[in-house]
């Protein structure tokens, strides 16, 4: 049988959805997607930590499930008119203006009201410089329930990527729109939107009403466990026939501290570094010395984001007495257990007189990702534990130079703080951590 060939690239997707890897996610989150994906009427809002895989699931599983999707990016500033516009322009692809030339059997006089917007939407652009300056301009015609329409007749379901970076008014307001949604569903049996957001609950995500809880379902999607990561690495051996030996793989695992983006990043470094660029003709093996020169690359391209990272977490306004988040994030490695709950940070915490209102505030900030999500709460267990063991020791080590600055060394040269980093995540995994912690 011929051997397919496949593009490393295409294999190992640090920055993109997984497809040839894609991995099925636990029974009861899949069950649970695709049973809303499949019911009538039913709205979506998926929820999880940033790069825990929902854009990858939602993306497959509607592979499965819908014919056409159009995908809106949510960001920052955003209006609820840019959203419907957006939609709408994105629609266009379903809409001739020849009536007769649509493959999708599109009502002839919905097609002819998408392109009467649209033909006014050009005579605005056409106006602009004259009339429309600052808000995005919606013809008065394209309600939501007009676009709501639109969606309908084409079979496509709409998905608003990161939903939660909409704020203030323009987020009630679009939320509406799932209100809508789920209101001409009755005439359009496939109507759906799904709105994904890297937050902590699906109210978070879309301010719904509590008229509409059971006609939305919320689906968290966890950090990826042990098991699943290893299956992206197997994924990855047969589809590139590669052998990562076990002692790698285990690394591997280890280091991804669940997050999928981690695992395909060292992969593919250890693969570009020996030049495999596609599947092998023979079963290549790599080795202890890729996956070193592999984390250490990683740890180099990502260290100024570790380092906006751990600034965000520890921004306090200029007057401030004290610093709490990094009296926190102190006590959190001065614990020094994989999880830990409130208590442990009370019982760490340097300053004795903080309120425990402020304490829990704090950490609950620390969770999310405007503070650089160092933190991770884990709703069952009620514990946290850091993010990743890059942020965490990016911070122990932080903690240390400001020691060694007050001794007055010398500020250490980049891949000096490469190195270091990298020596104290081993010592982390392995042994002899607690002399780090002591030292704090
Ligand atoms: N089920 C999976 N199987 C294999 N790889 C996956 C899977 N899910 C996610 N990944 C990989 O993990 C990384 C992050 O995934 P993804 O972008 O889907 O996460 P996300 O939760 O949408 O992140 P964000 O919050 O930043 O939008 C990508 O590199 C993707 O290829
Ligand atoms: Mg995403």
């Amino acid at each position: 049988m011929k051997k397919e060939i496949y593009d490393t690239y295409k294999v190992f997707t640090p920055t993109q959805p997984a497809i040839n890897t894609f991995i099925e996610r636990d029974i009861k989150v899949n069950n649970h997607l695709v049973d809303s994906l499949r019911t009538p009427g039913k709205q979506v809002v998926i929820y999880g930590h940033s790069g825990c895989g929902k854009s990858t699931l939602i993306i497959n599983k509607l592979n499965q499930v819908y014919e056409n999707t159009i995908i809106t990016r949510c960001m920052k500033g955003m209006t609820f008119e840019s959203l419907i516009l957006d939609a709408f322009d994105q629609l266009g692809r379903f809409y001739s203006v020849e009536t007769k030339t649509n493959g999708f059997k599109i009502a002839p006089e919905i097609n002819l009201s998408y392109n009467d917007i649209k033909a006014s939407l050009k005579l605005v652009e056409l106006n602009k410089s004259k009339t429309i300056t600052q808000k995005e301009f919606v013809p008065p015609q394209l309600t939501p329930q007009r676009l709501a329409r639109f969606f309908g007749e084409s079979k496509s379901c709409w998905v608003l990527e990161d939903f939660h970076k909409i704020k203030g008014e323009e987020k009630t307001r679009a939320s509406q729109i799932m209100k809508v949604f789920m209101d001409m569903s009755l005439e359009y049996s496939d109507l759906k939107l799904i709105a994904i957001g890297a937050v902590g609950t699906a109210r978070q995500v879309v301010e719904y009403d509590n008229e509409m809880n059971n006609r939305v379902s919320e689906v968290f999607v966890p950090y990826m466990s042990d098991d699943e990561i290893e299956s992206i690495i197997i994924s990855g051996e047969k589809l590139l026939d590669l052998r990562f030996p076990e002692k790698i793989s285990e690394k591997i695992v280890t280091y991804s501290c669940g997050l999928p983006s981690i695992c395909h990043q060292l992969c593919l470094n250890m693969c570009t570094n020996r030049n495999i660029y596609q599947t092998q003709k023979e079963t290549t093996y790599l080795k202890m010395g890729d996956f070193e020169k592999a984390i250490e690359k990683f740890a180099d391209e990502k260290s100024d984001s570790f380092k906006a990272d751990f600034d965000k977490a520890i921004k306090v306004p200029n007057k401030s007495l004290r610093n709490v988040p990094k009296a926190i994030i102190k006590a959190a490695l001065k614990v020094n257990k994989d999880e830990f709950s409130f208590d442990d940070i009370k019982y760490h915490i340097e300053f004795k007189d903080i309120p425990s209102k402020e304490i829990e505030s704090k950490l609950t900030q620390l969770c999310r990702t405007d503070r650089g999500e160092l933190l991770i709460h884990d709703d069952n267990s009620n514990l946290y534990r850091f993010n990743n063991l890059f942020l965490k020791n990016w911070a122990l080590m932080q903690f240390r130079k400001e020691k060694e600055d007050v001794l007055n060394i010398r500020n250490r040269t980049d891949q000096k703080v490469i190195d270091r980093l990298l020596e104290i995540i081993e010592k982390d995994i392995t042994d002899e951590y607690d002399v780090y912690i002591e030292e704090l």
